[in-house]
């Protein structure tokens, strides 16, 4: 009885699947599909779900791009699609980061179970710390991790020129939200939200900031929202309070760095000279890091 009625569930999971291809609705095929590696994943079977995913996420051809239909994100020309540059794993993070991270998946993965019970989740994030050190990498291997599609917010774009355009430009970003499951990236929101009365910017800051300041309260999100900062202090306390969370990253140790560094050599193959272990332990970041990683193995690539 119970192979019969998974057997129905999974027919009707790929019937929903193929009607949203043949409707050329790509942004529910995508979420359709990666609901069913992720059903995979939650089973243990995670080779399978990462061959899913990848599949999924292969770099598309020219030649498919051009003749993409359009759907609901490119509607909204203040969306770009983000394609996760490395999984959570890969990632160097702090004990702390890393735990707080696989709770929020954890918490994303019981949405249903928690709303039932009326308790709320976090989902409206604000990563925060020095450039270079992960914030930005992080929210989408997050993205990658629950499966969901994961976009980010085009300042320029959602920035317009005449009074209250970019108050509606934001309301049909955070629609966009709601009804698509996804992760919403705002990088580096300061750009946005500086404190509000800042002398040097006029009433439209002051609008945007509070537009934006409404939207996250009100919005609801079956995915995420998170902001990225490596100026906090520039940021509106309101809407500092806004967010569910605000996690810190913080400056890398020199030790850290170090062990950022011999991976990525690993990566490549590459014995770490002693020189690039030195200037690794003094980079700033681990995005400095990773270039000089980067240098070193196309130098002596190039050297035979
Ligand atoms: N913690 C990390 N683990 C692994 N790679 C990292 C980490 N931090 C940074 N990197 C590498 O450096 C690149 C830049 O990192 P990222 O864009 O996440 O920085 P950021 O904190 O968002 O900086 P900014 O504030 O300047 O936007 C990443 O693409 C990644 O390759
Ligand atoms: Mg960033």
């Amino acid at each position: 009885m119970s192979i019969l009625a998974g057997t129905m569930a999974k027919t009707r999971e790929l019937a929903e699947l193929f009607s949203a291809i043949g409707s050329n609705d790509l942004v529910r095929a995508n979420i359709l599909a990666r609901t069913v590696a992720g059903r995979h994943g939650a089973r243990g079977h995670h080779r399978v779900e990462r061959d899913l995913l990848g599949a999924l996420d292969a770099p598309r051809s020219p030649q498919n791009g051009a003749t993409a239909p359009t759907n609901a994100w490119q509607m909204n020309s203040s969306l770009m699609p983000l394609r996760p540059q490395k999984r959570l794993a890969e990632l160097e993070l702090t004990p702390s980061i890393r735990n707080t991270v696989n709770e929020l998946l954890q918490e994303w993965r019981a949405r249903a179970r928690l709303s039932a019970k009326g308790i709320p989740r976090r989902w409206r994030l604000l990563f925060h710390g020095p450039s270079g050190c992960g914030k930005s990498v992080a929210a989408a291997a997050m993205a990658g991790e629950a499966g969901l599609p994961a976009f980010l917010v085009r300042f320029d774009s959602l920035i317009g020129a005449y009074l209250g355009q970019t108050a509606l430009r934001l309301r049909e970003v955070f629609r966009f939200a709601e009804q698509t499951p996804s992760l919403l990236l705002f990088d580096e929101v300061d750009a946005l939200a500086k404190r509000r009365g800042s002398p040097m910017e006029v009433g439209e800051l002051d609008r945007i900031v509070i537009a934006f300041m409404q939207e996250l309260e009100h919005a609801h999100s079956d995915g995420f929202i998170v902001a990225t900062s490596n100026l906090p202090q520039s940021l509106d306390d309101a809407l500092w309070r806004r967010f569910d969370l605000r996690l810190q990253f913080p400056k890398p140790r020199k030790v850290d760095l170090v062990r950022f560094a011999q991976r990525h050599c690993k990566s490549f193959g590459l014995r770490p000279s002693r020189p690039l272990v030195i200037a690794c332990r003094q980079a700033a970041s681990y995005a400095d890091a990773e270039q000089l990683v980067i240098s070193e193995a196309r130098r002596r690539m190039l050297a035979g």
